[in-house]
C-alpha cells in the first residue's frame, strides 16, 4: 500500500527535474507532516539558497510543474516557501480499498531479496536463560518474521554457547550424579543454575575433580566419542529446556535453527590459518592477535582481538570469525543481523573490523549488531527475584499469565467464557503483554520490566492492541458477517474515517523501515497508532447503526482493513491475537 509520503516524494522529484533539470531527480524533497495540510514539501528553502533565488519563487515554480491531481486535492505555498499538500479523499479511500482487497495489504514483496541470517536467542547450554536472552529471543524473532514477510530469504540462527572449557567440569559433574538423572525433567540436572553452580563449586574446591575436568576438556576437543556422547546428553537437556521456553513464547525457532559454537569447531584452525596467510594475525605476547585499525586503549595502544591464546586455545572471537567466514563462503549470505546484548558491542565492532580486513565482509556483505539494551527491575537495577536470585524465565512467564488472568477478570466481556477458553485467552494476553513490552521500546535502550504497566488494557500495551482487534471482531459477529465479507466500497467523509484510512496506508512503510533497520519498535509504534486512530473512529462513527447502507458498508470495510492491519502487524511481532476477549 503506497505510503503517501513516498508517493508525493516521487511526484515532487519529478517536478524538480522538470523545473530545474534532471540532476534534481534524486534531490530530497523534504516531505514532512504538516500542521496545515497532510504533508508539506520543504525543498524550496534549501534549493533557493543553492540557486540564489527567492524561496517562494522556487516553490511556485515547483508547484507549476507538479502533477499530483490524482493524489492531492489542494496545494498551497505558505510562509517562506512551504508547499502544503492536502491529499484527496478519493485517493485515500481508493488506496485503502485496494489494500483491503490485497492479501498482503498492498505491501509488495521486495524486488531485491537478500539472504539474511538473523542470529538471536543464543543461550548457553547447561545454564538458565536470563531476561537478556528473553529479549533477544523476542526481538530477534520479530526481525526474522518481518524480513520474511518482506520477501527475504531468512536464515534463523540460534548460536548457542555449547562449547568451551566449562564442559569439562559439567560432564564430570554429570558422571558423579549419574547419567540417568539427565533423563528426568525434575532432576538436579534440569535445574540448570544449581547444576552449573554445583559443578563450579566442586571445580574450585576439589583438586581431583578439577584435574578430571581439565582432562575431560582435552578429550572433548580431541573428539573422544564417549566424551562427545556425554556432552550431547547435556546439550539435549538444555535443548528441551530452551524449547519449553520457545514454545511458551510462541517463538519460531526450532532445533534445525541451532548452529551452536561447537558447529564451528573444525573451522577454527583453517580460519586462523587464513588470517595468518593474509598477515592479519600476528604473535603478540605469545598470543596470536589481530589489530583492527581504529581500536585503541586508554594509552593509545592498539587493541588486540585475540585469535589464539598463548596456551594454544581458541576463544569466543575465533568462533565468531569462523562463523562469519562460514556464512560468507558456504552460506553465501548478504546480510547478518546479530541480535545480541549491547554489552557485547565492542566485541562485535572489533570482530567485524577483522572480518573486513580479511575481505569476508565488504560492500556486498553486511554484518550489523542489533544491540539489545539491558532489562531492569522496577528498582532500576538488573532484574532479580525478590530473594535476589536470577529470574527463571519459565516462572517469569507463568507469573505474567497469572497476572493477566487477574486483569482479564476485571474487564467487561461480551460473553462469559468457559475455563478452557479463558485459560487460552489469558495465556495469549500474558505472553503478548511481555512480548509487546519488549518490542515497543527501542531495542538498544534499557527497559524496565514492569508487570503492572505491561499487563494493562490501557496505554501502549499488548493487551490494549489485542483487545482492539477483538472488539472489531465482535462488531462483525454482532453484524452477522465475516470480516473478509466486508467489501466496501470505502469512502472517507468523516474526519475520523479519513484519519483512520490514512493511518492504514502507512503499514508498508512501517514494515519496510522496521526490516531495513532491524528495529521492530517502529512497527510496534505504528500498530499502536492504528489502534489509536481506530478508537477515535469508533467513538465518532457508528458502524452497525450507520445512517445509511453505503456508510455502513464503508465503515465495515474500514473495520475489516483495520483488523487485518492489526492482526498482520501483531503477527509480524509474534504477538498472538485471541479471537474473543
Ligand atoms: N551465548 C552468548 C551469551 O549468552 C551470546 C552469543 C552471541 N552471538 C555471537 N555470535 N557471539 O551471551
Amino acid at each position: 500500500m503506497p505510503d503517501p509520503q513516498l508517493v508525493l516524494a516521487a511526484r515532487v522529484q519529478d517536478a524538480l527535474s522538470a523545473a530545474f533539470g534532471p540532476s534534481y531527480a534524486d534531490a530530497d524533497p523534504v516531505i514532512r507532516p504538516s500542521q496545515f495540510a497532510d504533508l508539506q514539501a520543504n525543498v524550496a528553502l534549501p534549493l533557493a539558497k543553492k540557486l540564489g533565488r527567492k524561496p517562494r519563487e522556487v516553490a511556485d515554480e515547483i508547484v507549476g510543474h507538479l502533477d499530483v491531481g490524482d493524489v492531492v486535492a489542494d496545494v498551497q505555498v505558505s510562509g517562506p516557501g512551504f508547499i502544503n499538500l492536502t491529499l484527496s479523499d478519493t485517493w485515500i479511500a481508493g488506496e485503502a480499498q485496494r489494500a483491503l482487497r490485497d492479501a498482503r495489504l498492498g505491501v509488495p514483496a521486495t524486488d531485491a531479496p537478500q539472504k539474511v541470517v538473523v542470529e538471536y536467542s543464543s543461550p548457553n547450554v547447561a545454564k538458565e536463560m536470563h531476561v537478556g536472552h528473553l529479549r533477544t529471543t523476542i526481538v530477534g524473532d520479530a526481525i526474522a518474521r518481518i524480513l520474511d514477510f518482506l520477501g527475504h530469504d531468512v536464515v534463523r540462527d540460534n548460536h548457542v554457547g555449547d562449547w568451551g572449557t566449562p564442559f569439562g567440569m559439567l560432564i564430570e559433574h554429570l558422571l558423579d550424579l549419574g547419567e540417568d538423572a539427565a533423563a528426568r525433567d525434575d532432576s538436579s540436572v534440569s535445574d540448570l543454575t544449581a547444576f552449573y553452580q554445583a559443578a563450579r563449586a566442586k571445580f574450585d574446591g576439589d583438586e581431583g575433580f578439577a584435574d578430571r575436568s581439565r582432562r575431560r576438556v582435552v578429550a572433548l576437543q580431541a573428539g573422544d566419542p564417549e566424551t562427545l556422547r556425554l556432552w550431547n546428553v547435556l546439550v539435549d537437556v538444555s535443548k528441551r529446556y530452551f524449547n519449553s521456553v520457545y514454545g511458551m513464547l510462541g517463538v519460531t525457532l526450532t532445533d534445525d535453527d541451532i548452529k551452536g559454537e561447537s558447529f564451528y569447531n573444525d573451522l577454527l584452525a583453517p580460519t586462523v590459518q587464513e588470517l595468518e596467510d593474509k598477515d592479519i594475525a600476528v604473535i603478540s605476547d605469545g598470543a596470536l592477535c589481530a589489530f583492527p585499525p581504529g581500536f585503541t586503549g586508554r594509552e593509545g595502544e592498539p587493541l588486540p582481538v585475540i585469535i589464539r591464546k598463548s596456551d594454544g586455545g581458541y576463544n569466543y572471537s575465533t568462533t565468531d570469525l569462523a562463523t562469519i567466514r562460514y556464512r560468507v563462503d558456504t552460506e553465501h549470505v548478504d546480510r547478518m543481523v546479530y541480535v545480541v546484548g549491547a554489552p557485547q558491542s565492542l566485541h562485535f565492532q572489533m570482530v567485524f573490523a577483522v572480518a573486513r580486513m580479511a575481505g569476508w565482509l565488504n560492500d556486498d556483505v553486511a554484518a550489523e549488531h542489533a544491540q539489545i539494551g539491558n532489562v531492569l527491575g522496577t528498582d532500576g537495577k538488573i532484574l532479580r527475584t525478590r530473594a535476589g536470585g536470577t529470574v527463571k524465565l519459565s516462572e517469569l512467564l507463568e507469573e505474567a499469565v497469572e497476572r493477566a488472568g487477574t486483569v482479564f477478570d476485571e474487564i467487561q466481556h461480551d460473553e462469559p467464557f468457559d475455563d478452557a477458553t479463558r485459560a487460552a485467552i489469558v495465556r495469549d494476553v500474558g505472553i503478548g503483554a511481555v512480548k509487546y513490552a519488549d518490542l515497543s521500546v527501542a531495542r538498544d535502550s534499557e527497559y524496565v520490566f514492569d508487570f503492572d504497566r505491561m499487563i494493562s488494557f490501557n496505554g501502549k500495551t499488548g493487551p490494549y492492541l489485542q483487545y482492539a482487534a477483538a472488539r472489531i471482531r465482535s462488531i462483525f459477529r454482532r453484524g452477522g458477517l465475516a470480516p473478509d465479507e466486508a467489501a466496501g466500497p470505502i469512502a472517507v467523509a468523516d474526519p475520523a474515517e479519513r484519519a483512520l484510512a490514512l493511518r492504514l496506508l502507512g503499514f508498508g512503510a512501517a514494515v519496510e523501515q522496521a526490516g531495513a533497520t532491524a528495529e521492530p519498535h517502529k512497527l510496534a509504534g505504528y500498530i499502536y497508532s492504528v489502534a489509536d486512530a481506530y478508537t477515535t473512529f469508533y467513538e465518532n462513527c457508528p458502524v452497525l447503526k450507520a445512517p445509511d447502507e453505503a456508510t455502513k458498508a464503508s465503515r465495515l470495510a474500514l473495520c475489516a482493513a483495520t483488523l487485518r492491519t492489526l492482526t498482520t502487524g501483531l503477527h509480524l511481532l509474534g504477538v498472538p491475537t485471541p479471537e474473543r476477549m
